[in-house]
């Protein structure tokens, strides 16, 4: 089996020479007793000829057979520009079937109307679509151009344990039972990051892994149970200094990989992103903004608004310009849900009308105020205003949920455009139950100016991480990290953790602190994330190519699955059926 060319690599230059192919039968179409056969191979198709009265063999040539052939590269008559080998065709002399194959449950081209489920028991055949082969073959130029980046930054590529012990980083992990010790776990790494910072004090000073992690989370379209992450850390740099540096791997990939200019990445600080946008990872590829509404109904009569500000929430809202004979009763139902999902009790619906306001709470409303929302939002006829109240957090969030929503509804969205943004200064902590939790991890240093704060307010505290954003995903995510052993200490106690409890978990992390640890910050981009929104696909699922489904199985092998009683006795273990 010789093969002399890719198939997707021949252009009108090779005309006149003899080639040798390999690859899979895509089409084979006859005209008379001639053959056009559509031949695939990962570079692409190239179109081969052939009489079957000189090669009868061709009449067995069916979809996904495995050929292997030789020919003479030639111009084509009817030229086909949408194909890269379009103004070639090969004249076949000979023709070998190195494989049959059955008739595939799905067909392998571009367009599919197989559904997913389907296409994910047979990923093998799902993979062979171009479509998807470019989706690996670009996160796979994605992920060597990160790693190139840093390693000439002097970044040192170390491999930690996934086999490990549980670490206090918010998500829920895996364990591994022990055959060896009875009774006991490992937990499987959601990140490297206790690893990762236990290498800056030994020194490595600049570090990197493309690490698994793994998570027992509940899927959505931006999340995997096993995710990778290219994980960074870094010394001696300052916050700013380190962002450069990940600015410079962002560049490099958008250049080199994506063929795009070097992106503008704004700074955003979260209060700011989430009273503009209603988010913490905000998307910026459209002009659509929260506005507040709580000095236009400071003095409102309307019940929902002034027992809201009575108790200090906020007012938040949305002006959608033009579009009110679109939002009908059926629309401000599903807007309504909508913000409900997000913890608000209802939605005012707002349509500016030639005679004034109409919707339900219309009434409610006072010339003065609807004259104030006038003259702030320049309202004119055809508007309408959305307005939700809740706590501040709370309803930002919501009424951002409906700020995406009215962005893919209304198609205000450039789906074509990358825009990156920093989201800075988070908050170190949040309440949650009335528990004090760190929002990124506990490793996150406070910002030094604050660290009084940690005894007085501890809620007002802003932490020195950092997340970066792309089309409204959070790509990666980082910190600055705490390095005396005393303020790692006080964190690990205020949220929660006993010093026994500290002991126990973390003596060894918290121990490690005492032995000279240089100042250190770092980030890990979540890479599955990061491909997706970089090829634009629709989910998670689509740039791995063997993922798991949103109630986590995997099709294909159709994991997890009862264990057999010999490994379980093996690890101790008995199933208690309930
Ligand atoms: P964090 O938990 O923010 O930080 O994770 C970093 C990035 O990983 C991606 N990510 C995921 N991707 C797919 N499926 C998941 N279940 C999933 N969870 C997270 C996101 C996220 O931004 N150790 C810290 C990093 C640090 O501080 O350096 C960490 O893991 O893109």
């Amino acid at each position: 089996m010789k093969r002399s060319h890719h198939n997707g690599e021949l252009r009108i230059e090779h005309v006149g020479q003899t080639v040798e192919l390999v690859g899979w039968v895509a089409k084979r179409r006859n005209f008379g007793s001639i053959n056009f056969i559509d031949l695939r191979d990962r570079s692409g198709i190239v179109q081969l000829v052939v009489n079957h009265d000189e090669y009868p063999i061709v009449e067995s040539l069916k979809s996904e057979y495995v050929i292997s052939v030789k020919g003479l590269v030639r111009e084509r008559q009817d030229k086909n520009p949408k194909l890269a080998t379009g103004d070639i065709e090969i004249d076949l002399h000979e023709v070998t079937i190195i494989n049959e194959a059955a008739q595939t449950p799905l067909i392998i081209a571009d367009e599919t109307d197989a559904l997913e489920e389907t296409r994910l028991k047979y990923r093998y055949l799902d993979l062979r679509r171009p479509v998807m082969q470019n989706r690996l073959i670009t996160r796979a130029q994605i992920v060597k151009e990160m790693r190139h980046t840093l390693e000439e930054q002097g970044f040192i590529d170390v491999e930690t344990p996934m086999l490990t012990k549980s670490t206090p980083e918010g998500a829920r992990e895996y364990l591994v039972p022990s055959r060896v010790h009875v009774g006991e776990f490992y937990a499987l790494a959601q990140s490297p990051q206790i690893f990762k910072q236990l290498l800056m004090i030994a020194g490595m000073e600049r570090y990197y892994q493309v690490a698994r992690c793994f998570r027992d989370e509940d899927l959505r379209a931006d999340r995997q149970l096993d995710f990778t992450q290219v994980d960074i850390e870094a010394s001696f740099l300052s916050e700013e200094e380190f962002q450069d540096i990940i600015e410079g791997v962002v560049n490099n990939v958008m250049v080199n990989v994506l063929g795009h200019e070097k992106p503008a990445i704004p700074k955003i600080k979260f209060m700011d992103a989430m009273n503009k946008y209603g988010s913490d990872k905000p998307d910026l590829r459209f002009e659509l903004f929260l506005e507040s509404f709580e000095d236009i109904f400071a003095k409102s009569e309307f019940k929902v608004f002034s027992d809201s500000l009575a108790q200090g929430d906020s007012l938040k809202g949305l002006i959608l310009k033009g579009q009110a004979g679109t939002v009908t009763r059926k629309v401000t139902d599903k807007y309504t849900d909508l913000v409900k999902k997000y913890g608000l009790k209802g939605l005012v619906v707002l349509k500016v009308e030639e005679e004034g306001l109409s919707g339900s709470a219309a009434k409610f409303i006072s010339e003065e105020e609807f004259a104030a929302m006038k003259a702030k939002f320049n309202l004119t006829v055809g508007d309408v205003v959305f307005i939700g109240s809740g706590e501040w957090e709370t309803c930002c969030t919501a009424i951002g949920a409906l700020r995406s929503a009215l962005g893919k509804d209304y198609e205000l969205i450039d789906e074509t455009q990358f825009a990156y943004c920093w989201v800075v200064d988070f908050p170190m902590f949040a309440m949650e139950e009335g528990v004090l939790v760190a929002r990124h991890h506990p490793f996150t240093a406070p910002k030094e100016l604050d660290i009084p704060l940690l005894d007085t307010d501890p809620l007002s505290v802003i932490a020195q991480a950092y997340d970066l954003v792309l089309n409204g995903f959070e790509v990666a995510g980082g910190s600055m990290r705490i390095y005396k052993q005393e303020l790692q200490q006080k964190l690990f106690e205020m949220i929660g953790f006993t010093p026994a409890e500290i002991e126990k978990r973390f003596g060894f992390f918290v121990d490690a602190f005492k032995y000279g640890t240089p100042p250190h910050g770092g980030i890990a981009f979540g890479l599955d994330r990061y491909a997706m929104a970089l090829t634009h696909s629709g989910t998670i699922r689509d740039v791995i190519a063997f993922p798991k489904i949103a109630s986590a199985r995997c099709p294909l092998t159709n994991a997890p699955s009862p264990a057999v009683e010999k490994q379980l006795d093996e690890l101790h273990l008995k199933i208690v059926k309930e």
